[in-house]
């Protein structure tokens, strides 16, 4: 079975749903939960309610993501007028940031800019500054790495930085994020001590007054270009925000498209009938072979070794929209299945043996796409050895979709359970409409799973410990 939408996007679950699968009365026994699922769906949609979700400090906290996809004409205009100059004023962006501050960004840039971006001259990146990012580690050689690049690119001696400019975009909802800020603090001080220009952006919460986050009242000290993470958009939802639009235009992504596209996925998951709603499919199949089948890991593969960091981002959004202790009832449940990131065909050749021959635990989510914005035929070099004869003329993009194909046929002739997501174009367009694809697909799983997606208490835990520890640090150093 496959569902098929407006421009080309197919979920295609043949290997999933079916005889001796997930089957059809299974998912018609579950009509009434799919009606709930819908009704709270349409509570977050048009309310941006989400009953029983709180926030850090125990009130209830708005859920707004779906409002991204109509955002504010005047922020929008503001965004690509400051981006158009910035675009034309800057050699060189980095952009500091962590989770939800960073994954969604980093995989735009992988998508739509490529590996190598930041060798190529400014008019072939089409007037648009490179782009590095930082603060989604602590390891200091890292980071150390990055200086010396800029101080290379800037220029040595005593003409550094005069003709080199450099922005600093510092993304962060809290706006205290450790990493993300103490890497900040570093770079800003070591690139200044060596007369770089920089200017710095920031990214963060909108509160004003008692309620601003520190890098928000930095911001307003500094006088620094403010953009915002608006309340009620958790970081693993925030890429259509400005937390992921402001580097996407820096680097010439058409914004327009991508949120085109996610709104084009939203109008297409509007039903309480799985038939019609892919995403709501989606949600239910994964749960269903989680609860029902002992399914409790997703391998995320797409196809393309750009498209890696789309399995990074994706991970994050699973993992803390899923991975919950309590119902919303509070009881323990310990729900959650675990994401494993994936790529083909690079992981055929070291993954592949455990997904056809390991625990029968896992389900493989395939990604591919149907045209390739450059293809190439493979030649046929050396005539007089047949198995290379027999690829001549194939082109590497039909090759690789061949390779997922037999992938996928092999787990299948296994009973090994798939699914593929094939977009038509690798096109901000379709992109947008995969992104929100998946937000949907968690998010009606944590309905019928009957837990908070929007939260992530977990990740409190281990915080508690390294406020501590920081500060014990410092102080045997005194
Ligand atoms: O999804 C989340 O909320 C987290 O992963 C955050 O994005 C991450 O911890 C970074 O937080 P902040 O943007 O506050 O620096």
């Amino acid at each position: 079975m496959k569902i098929g939408l407006e421009g080309g996007f197919i979920f295609d679950v043949t290997y999933l749903a079916g005889a001796g699968k997930i089957e059809e009365h299974q998912l018609e026994s579950c009509r009434d939960l799919f009606l709930k699922a819908e009704e709270k769906m349409t509570m977050i949609r048009k309310e941006g309610v989400y009953e029983g979700h709180f926030s850090k400090d125990g009130t209830p906290e708005p859920v707004l993501f779906p409002g991204l996809l109509q955002p504010n004409p005047e922020k929008m205009a503001r965004l690509k007028e400051i981006t158009e100059e910035a675009k034309r004023q800057y050699d060189t962006v980095i952009s500091f940031g962590i989770g939800g501050s960073y994954l969604g960004n980093k995989m735009l840039f992988d998508l739509f800019c490529g590996p190598y971006w930041n060798q190529m001259s400014k008019e072939e990146r089409g007037g648009c500054p490179k782009l590095y990012f930082n603060g989604d580690n602590l390891d200091p050689e890292h980071t150390s790495g990055l200086i010396e690049q800029i101080k290379r690119e800037a220029g040595s001696g005593k003409s550094h930085g005069k003709n080199y400019r450099l922005l600093l975009i510092v993304i962060s909802k809290s706006g205290g994020t450790v990493d993300t800020m103490a890497t900040f603090f570093v770079m800003k001080e070591a690139l200044e001590a060596e007369g770089i220009m920089l200017d710095v952006w920031v990214i963060t919460d909108p509160a004003e007054g008692d309620k601003a986050t520190t890098l928000g009242r930095i911001a307003a000290q500094e006088g620094w270009i403010r953009f915002e993470i608006p309340e009620g958009i958790g970081g693993r939802f925030s890429v259509l925000s400005e937390s992921g639009l402001v580097t996407a235009a820096l680097t010439g992504v058409d914004v327009d498209q991508l949120l085109a596209g996610a709104a084009m996925m939203d109008r297409a998951c509007g039903s309480a009938n799985w038939r019609e709603n892919p995403a709501l499919l989606n949600g239910a199949l994964k749960w269903l072979g989680a609860e029902k089948y002992g399914k409790w890991i997703e391998v995320f593969m797409p196809y393309g070794p750009d498209l890696k960091s789309l399995s990074e981002w994706y991970v994050q959004l699973m993992a803390e929209s899923l991975g919950k202790k309590k119902d919303l009832a509070g009881n323990e449940v310990d729900y959650g299945r675990t994401p494993v990131v994936a790529v083909g065909t690079t992981d055929m050749h070291a993954q592949t043996q455990a997904h056809q021959e390991g625990r029968r635990d896992k389900i493989v989510q395939f990604v591919s796409v149907k045209k390739w914005r450059q293809d190439l035929k493979i030649p046929n070099l050396y005539r007089d050895y047949k198995t290379f004869a027999s690829w001549n003329g194939v082109t590497l993009g039909e090759a690789l979709e061949g390779a997922r194909k037999s992938n996928e046929e092999a787990l299948a002739s296994d009973g090994r359970w798939s699914a593929n997501l094939v977009l038509a174009e690798l096109n901000e367009y379709h992109v947008g409409s995969l992104l929100y694809f998946l937000m949907l697909s968690v998010v009606y799983e944590g309905i019928l799973a009957n837990i908070d997606p929007f939260d992530q208490p977990g990740v409190e835990a281990y915080k508690k410990i390294l406020g501590p520890m920081l500060e014990e640090i410092r102080e045997s150093k005194t």
